[in-house]
């Protein structure tokens, strides 16, 4: 998933006053301009007290936008998340009223007041925003914007958990006691950023992770290429694995290759190991999410992945709850890899495995 945070704070960073009525820290320009970039995500996301203080509808604005979502059997509006653990949310606010949205709450509690307006989505405490994007990309959504507040920006961030940050900061406002929602970012040099003054803003957007979209596809269509080797079986998935070692190295491996329970980034593991790859900070590549438990090996292939210290997976589906409910993707993330879901392939993958 892509995950964008945006907030606008005063000139000393914070991004509310601690009065009851709503603190428009944007000009209007920008306000205009956070409603643009809205449009090019999938669904938004702010934390429960900016819904109680601020009460915003979190619609898409522009009605082009809201046409071309209808043309592709979307809801016009974006799918819209919060999250809460006290579960006080009133559902006669108008993140739950208005507009047309999928929406979705992250809770441990099971919140019955919200039945029917909004999916609880049950979540572990503490909750995470690798939970989150884990949770929201089985829901099929790929492009997140995060608008605040600062608790839940500040979340997002300690996780790595997002590609691009705007930050807007109206210089003309100061707020000193009287500032809340405090939200700062210690950039540094070397993170990309560009600044511009926008609106009477001063906006910098910092591209937070590489863009790995281009590389993960090209090796994962090898992944794929591998798997269509495996001979079909009632009891496991065809899956093809690549390994992209440091120093460019490549191997690969699919399902049973060398032994009926040998699983593909199990394989491709073995022969880079073989060939004396080191594997700390590679990529390895899999048509399906890497298993997380296994009965008839000792470790999974997120274990194996993680006692060699790769650093970035990619994978195009899944794992589908059919052998096991799979967490591959989860502990990956929740042990600070870098992980990259690309169902651009999932379809390849499917047919793959169509005799299950
Ligand atoms: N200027 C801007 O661009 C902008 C944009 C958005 C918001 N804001 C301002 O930001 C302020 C709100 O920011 P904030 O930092 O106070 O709050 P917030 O980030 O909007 O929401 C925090 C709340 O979200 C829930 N939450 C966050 N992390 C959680 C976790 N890990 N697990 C479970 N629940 C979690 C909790 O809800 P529960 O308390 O229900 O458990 C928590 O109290 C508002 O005053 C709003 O006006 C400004
Ligand atoms: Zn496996």
């Amino acid at each position: 998933m892509f995950v964008t945070l945006s907030a606008a704070v005063t000139a000393d960073g914070f991004m509310d006053d601690r009065t009851p009525r709503r603190l428009l820290v944007s000009t209007p320009e920008d306000m205009a301009e956070v409603y643009r970039l809205r449009a090019g995500h999938d669904a938004i996301l702010a934390g429960a007290e900016t819904l109680r203080r601020d009460n915003p509808a979190l619609l898409l604005r522009d009605p082009e936008a809201r046409r071309r979502r209808t043309e592709l059997g979307l809801r016009p509006d974006l799918a819209k998340i919060t999250l809460t653990s006290s579960g006080n949310l009133d559902p006669s606010m108008r993140f739950f009223t208005e507009g047309d949205a999928d929406i979705y709450v992250f809770s441990s509690r099971s919140l019955p007041h919200l039945k029917g307006v909004a999916e609880v989505i049950p979540a572990d405490t503490p909750l995470s925003a690798r939970a989150i994007v884990t949770e929201l990309e089985k829901r099929g959504i790929r492009r997140l914007f995060v608008e605040g507040g600062a608790r839940v920006l500040r979340m997002f961030l300690a996780e790595g958990m997002a590609d691009t940050l705007r930050l807007a900061v109206n210089p003309a406002l100061r707020l000193g006691e009287e500032g809340r929602a405090h939200f700062a970012f210690a950039s540094s040099s070397d993170i990309p950023c560009k600044h511009e003054r926008f609106g009477g803003m001063e906006v910098t957007q910092w591209q937070l992770k590489p863009d790995t979209a281009e590389t993960d596809l090209h090796y994962l269509r090898m992944a794929v290429a591998e798997s269509r080797k495996c001979t079909p079986c009632a009891t496991s998935y065809c899956v093809g694995a690549i390994i992209v070692a440091c120093d460019g190295a490549v191997f690969r491996g699919y399902t049973h290759e060398t032994s009926p329970t040998h699983h593909a980034e199990q394989e491709a593991i073995a022969k880079a190991l073989a060939a004396g790859a080191d594997l700390r900070g590679a990529a390895i590549y899999s048509s399906m999410e890497p298993c997380s438990q296994r009965a008839s090996e000792p470790e999974s292939c997120t274990q194996l992945i993680l006692r060699h210290g790769f650093a970035h997976v990619a994978f195009a589906l899944y794992e589908p709850d059919r052998f096991a409910c799979c967490r591959g993707a989860l502990t990956l993330r929740e042990a600070g890899v870098d992980v990259r879901f690309r169902p651009e392939l999932a379809d390849e993958v499917r047919a793959a495995n169509a005799h299950l």
